[in-house]
């Protein structure tokens, strides 16, 4: 099994990434960590002991991290997540095991150096802020992982050869302001930081809104995880789970205008450390052979405050170079199996339907 350490801040899609992080059986989830984002710590901290005994796997350990950024104070998503980070349903169990208490950097640190060498994959579905931490406080363990997939950015006109800038200024590529995507926007000097790690950088695929925009949780969707592959599953959880995306589908669609179904970002960087989900040859823009072999440069805007990004500057902004063939740096798969996707995902959730 791939040993995976999942970095969240849940966050609605979230909860389907701790879903499928705790169930693929490919993957052992080492812990969870949480971080500022979609809520305040103690929302995304209680949020994701609550999953995990709604998913019946509270034993997986959970260690609270940050509450703001590197230099930078929080900013949470209530427009989309609901105060609590996740409105929506009345489902939610109260914990069968509290979080650790216990600074997340210093246990993930743990985790990963007692894994074997290049072994063990991050998944961050959240503000950057614990994975810079962790690479500043703890510099080994950049030895020990395999990869880093991070849920975030937003790619625009970087995919194409057309000079960057050059995309039009009317056209948003950002969520959180024109030009930003959330999770990067809430700390873009932790993001950054990782881009920019020599040792790091190479290992890192990133899943930027232009891909998970791709996989909507429309109505056929939400039908398949109520009521299972047998039309009948049916079961609290599934209840659960589906009010909590009708609750996101609500939001994407007042705040967005997106009507067919909330994108799911997050369990898309769990599907990054699967065989053959990511790396499918799945046609999208000019993506051809060489897509799978694309690797970036990228490079995200400090400048400026949350407040200017909203009053369109580009902070936040990840602005992506594609390298020559044969230079290493970050992977950004331009598209995925979707169909796979979803069935890995109600496959993950049969299991849990059955403990
Ligand atoms: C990201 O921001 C958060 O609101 C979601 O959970 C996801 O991780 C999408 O931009
Ligand atoms: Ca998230």
């Amino acid at each position: 099994k791939i040993p995976v350490w999942l970095d969240c801040d849940p966050g609605h899609d979230d909860a389907f990434a701790i879903l499928l992080a705790a169930y693929h059986p490919s993957l052992s989830l080492l812990g969870i960590s949480t971080v500022h984002g979609n809520s305040s710590l103690p929302h995304t901290t209680y949020n994701a002991t609550s999953i995990l005994t709604a998913i019946g796997r509270p034993q997986i350990p959970v260690y609270p991290g940050a509450s703001s950024g590197l230099t930078r104070p929080a900013v949470h998503a209530d427009a989309i997540h609901g105060e609590s980070g996740l409105d929506g349903t009345s489902l939610l169990p109260i914990p069968a095991v509290p979080h650790v208490d216990e600074p997340a950097v210093q246990a993930m640190a743990a985790a990963l150096l007692a894994t074997p060498k290049d072994t063990a994959w991050i998944i961050a579905t959240g503000a950057l802020t614990n994975i810079a931490h962790l690479l500043t406080s703890y510099p080994d363990a950049a030895g020990h992982i395999k990869g880093l997939s991070i849920m975030g950015g937003a790619v625009g006109d970087g995919f194409t050869t057309a000079p960057l800038g050059t995309v039009d200024a009317k056209e948003r590529i950002g969520n959180w302001s024109q030009w930003a995507e959330f999770n990067i926007l809430v700390d873009p000097e932790a993001a950054d930081f990782l881009f920019q790690h020599p040792a790091l950088n190479k290992k890192t695929t990133l899943i930027p809104l232009d891909v998970t925009h791709l996989v909507l949780a429309t109505k056929d969707v939400q039908s398949l995880l109520l009521n299972g592959k047998d039309g009948k599953a049916k079961t609290t959880l599934r209840v659960m789970l589906v009010e909590l995306l009708l609750f996101f589908a609500k939001t994407y669609a007042e705040v967005f205008g997106i009507t067919e179904g909330p994108p799911l970002h997050d369990p898309l960087a769990v599907a990054v450390v699967l065989d053959g989900i990511v790396d499918a040859e799945i046609p999208f823009y000019d993506f051809k052979e060489m897509g799978k072999r694309e690797r970036y440069a990228v490079h995200v805007v400090t400048e400026g405050s949350h407040e200017d990004a909203q009053a369109g500057a580009e902070t936040g902004r990840t602005i992506v170079k594609l390298l020559p063939e044969g230079e290493e740096g970050v992977k950004i798969p331009r598209g995925l199996d979707f169909g796979r996707f979803w069935s890995v995902l109600e496959d993950s959730l049969e299991t849990a339907d059955k403990l």
